[in-house]
């Protein structure tokens, strides 16, 4: 007995019992107690079969990520499982909330599984770089099927309780107090008598693979790994469950969990799982929270009809504004064409899909916004017009209403000061699509209320963004350091890089797609009228836009897209269009090697987040990662740009910038005072602290 595992007596089974919020994580002050409850109830004559049940909010999520990277204390999960699975009474898991990573595999040391029907169920380990290490590669399989436990392991994704009934992971699904439906099990079972199978001895899910069909997937996966180990590892390792002996597949799972364990993708990860939730954290756990029933959405064009859906999909009746019925109209099919998408795709009931649109409410009146408890504009980029709505805003909003601007740029705290009401004003920027983007910026202006701030966190929390509080600038944290990673995009191509080279050269380091290609997708002509609109020239991407190339909605941009393609054809009008222009200059043309690529356009950014951290721009160096991997595709095996500059090696991208700032004279090089000192101690943190 310890405060983390307890056993009680039902009769002649026992109910082992862990208690470790907020998620049982296997811990090694969890698994040192289970492991002697095991012990003793295996030796334990009058005790007939074993439940193994936790208190709280869920079963087992997980092993604890905070012990990895560390020396392992035995016993390890393994031994646990080990020991579990070789107890001749019957053993049962009983699984409620989640059963993730170690957790899952701690059931599948049992003989028998019982879920609560709101249970999910899963091997999430990938997400994290690794692979489960508790023998779940080679035991999911035996009970799913390899082509299943495939997908499963490589994606990540926890399944419901009543696919895993379907699927043989679970043998029995109940709604009520699942404790006494597996007290009431496992009697049963003893009752009826063995012999028992532990999983391991069970081949039912093996039997019939099709190999030939598995390599195939196995190898689509492979493919659609984009440089990230473990998912190829997760594949390789369920390989071996069918083609090895099962101690020979746990030893090869062991093999390969310890190889990225240690390594810097997993690092990577977990690093990202952290600051993910480190970011959501801001002061004022003890402030009220702002009521939110209803929200209003201004402008239902691309941003607005996107933040709407987010907000109806998370269940919050909707009330959307619009200059005309015209427009209106036009936003709610768009809309409805988007839920009717999902519902094509399978990810959406058509009876959810009713359900939401009988949340919105359309119109054209801005006295209709006043039930509305978070208001949130997504109208043109134009100061005055954003004034405009605001002031009528001030006009009508209930007191105390959260006023919300999705600005890209606009300056917060002006918009702010436009009203009587500057503490209720604050940015809500999302990314496009919002219904996909996981990303949101929460833009805190210098007066925002921080029970307005604390209230939009957890609001963005519960329909299923991840936030991230910045400060005011132009541009905010995404798109200033999106304008440093661009600096030099024109003068790279001038000197003899072409856009394939250099997307190219993004995409092996781990972006979905490069910097041009990126361009094309979100429309050259976005870009175009903010340059034009600040005085700045781009001459390649201008004249493109000045020729009518805005991208693929034109079918040319910095790449030919014909036929309504989406695949990005190397334009040879392109090139020779940069060789004018660079002669024009008298820019002589060069080879221009991939190093050189990186370093003139992500160590800017990494720089470009020193800065960003030493104005207080955003609070931590993790922050702008979290920023970076949900908003613009960095490569989550390398953490994100400021943890990836760690790993890069700091003093080298100080030297580097140093050496281009020399050459160059231009200030994206110059390196921030921050990065200076970061290389002196290692850490942003402490480096921003001596600031
Ligand atoms: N280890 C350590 N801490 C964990 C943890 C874990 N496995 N899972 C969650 N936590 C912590 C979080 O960091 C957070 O801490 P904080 O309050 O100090 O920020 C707290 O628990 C609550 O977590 P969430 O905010 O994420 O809570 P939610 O209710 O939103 O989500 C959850 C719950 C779905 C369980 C989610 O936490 C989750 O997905 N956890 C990770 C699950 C996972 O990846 N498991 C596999 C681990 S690896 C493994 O098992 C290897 C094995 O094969 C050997
Ligand atoms: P959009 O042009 O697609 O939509 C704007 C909508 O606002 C139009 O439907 C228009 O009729 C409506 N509108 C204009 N003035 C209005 C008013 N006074 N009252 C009510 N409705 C009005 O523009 P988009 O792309 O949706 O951008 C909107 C805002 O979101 C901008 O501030 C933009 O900077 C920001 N944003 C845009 C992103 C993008 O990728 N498009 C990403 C993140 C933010």
């Amino acid at each position: 007995m310890s405060d983390f595992v307890s056993v009680t007596n039902d009769g002649n089974v026992a109910i082992v019992s862990i208690d470790n919020p907020p998620v049982n994580a296997l811990s090694f002050h969890v698994r040192e107690p289970l492991m002697h409850a095991l012990v003793a109830l295996r030796d334990e004559p009058s005790v007939t079969a074993i439940v193994i049940a936790c208190a709280g909010r869920t079963f087992v999520a997980g092993a604890d990520i905070t012990e990895f990277g560390k020396p392992v204390q035995q016993p390890d999960l393994r031994a646990i499982v080990a020991v579990l699975e070789a107890i001749t009474k019957p053993t049962v898991a009983a699984i409620h909330g989640t059963a993730l990573g170690g957790g899952l595999e701690l059931a599948l040391g049992c003989h028998f599984r019982i879920a609560d029907a709101g249970a999910k169920l899963g091997l999430p380990e990938v997400k994290l770089g690794l692979l489960p290490g508790g023998g779940g590669t080679a035991r999911l399989p035996r009970l799913v099927g390899a082509v299943k436990a495939l997908r499963m392991i490589v994606s990540g994704s926890p399944i419901g309780a009543d696919e895993a009934h379907a699927a043989g992971l679970v043998d029995a699904v109940f709604e009520g107090d699942l404790t006494t439906h597996a007290v009431n099990f496992a009697r049963e079972i003893a009752r009826k008598g063995g012999p028992f199978s532990p999983v391991r001895d069970r081949n039912d899910g093996l039997r019939e693979t099709d190999l030939v069909g598995f390599d195939a997937e196995a190898a689509d996966l492979a493919r659609k790994a984009r440089g990230l180990e473990a998912p190829i590892a997760c594949a390789q390792a369920v390989r071996n469950a069918i083609a090895l002996p099962f101690d020979e597949a746990l030893a090869a799972e062991r093999a390969l969990f310890l190889k990225l364990v240690g390594g810097d993708q997993s690092r990577a990860q977990r690093h990202l799982f952290f600051a993910e939730r480190e970011a959501a954290k801001i002061p004022g756990k003890d402030i009220a929270r702002r009521k939110i029933a209803r929200i209003g959405v201004i402008g239902a064009g691309t941003m607005g009809g996107g933040i709407a859906m987010v907000f109806a999909s998370g269940g919050y009746p909707v009330t959307l504004l619009e200059t005309s019925g015209e427009a209106l109209e036009r936003g709610l099919a768009t809309i409805g064409r988007n839920y009717g998408v999902s519902v094509a795709r399978g990810s959406l009931s058509e009876e959810a899909k009713r359900q939401r649109l009988g949340l919105f409410k359309g119109t054209t009146d801005y006295g209709d916004l006043a039930d509305c408890d978070l208001i949130v504009e997504a109208v043109f980029e134009e100061m005055a017009v954003k004034k405009d709505v605001f002031g009528r805003l001030d006009a009508v909003a209930r007191p105390g209403a959260i006023l919300a601007t999705n600005t890209s740029y606009l300056d917060v705290n002006e918009i702010a000061a436009s009203i009587s009401r500057p503490q209720d004003v604050l940015g809500l920027h999302f990314f496009s699509p919002a219904n996909v983007m996981k990303l949101l910026e929460i833009v805190r202006a210098e007066k925002t209320a921080p029970d307005a701030l604390v209230t939009v966190v957890e609001l963005a929390r519960r329909i299923g963004k991840v936030p991230v509080v910045v400060g005011v600038c132009h541009g905010f944290v995404g798109n200033r350091m999106l304008a440093a990673r661009g600096a030099e995009s024109e003068a790279l191509l001038l000197e003899g890089a072409t856009p394939s080279q250099i997307d190219r050269a993004f995409t092996d380091f781990g972006w979905p797609m490069g910097p041009f290609q990126m361009g094309d997708l979100a429309g050259l002509d976005i870009g175009w009228r903010n340059r034009k609109a600040r005085g700045q020239t781009a001459v390649i991407a201008d004249t493109l836009c000045e020729q009518g190339h805005f991208g693929q909605k034109t079918g040319s941009g910095f790449y030919l897209y014909e036929n309504g393609s989406r695949i990005p054809v190397a334009n040879p009008e392109v090139e020779a269009l940069i060789r004018d222009k660079a002669t024009e200059r008298g820019i002589a043309s060069r080879v221009i090697g991939t190093d050189e690529i990186i370093e003139r356009t992500l160590y800017p950014l990494v720089n470009e987040g020193a800065k960003i951290l030493e104005e207080k721009i955003a609070a931590r160096a993790s922050d702008i990662d979290v920023v970076w991997v949900n908003g613009y595709g960095f490569p989550v095996g390398k953490g994100g740009p400021m943890f990836w500059a760690g790993l890069e090696g700091v003093d080298k991208i100080v030297a580097r910038l140093d050496h281009w700032h020399e050459r160059t004279g231009r200030q994206v090089f110059k390196p921030a005072p921050l990065i200076r000192r970061m290389a002196g101690t290692g850490s942003w943190e402490s480096g921003a602290e001596t600031a």
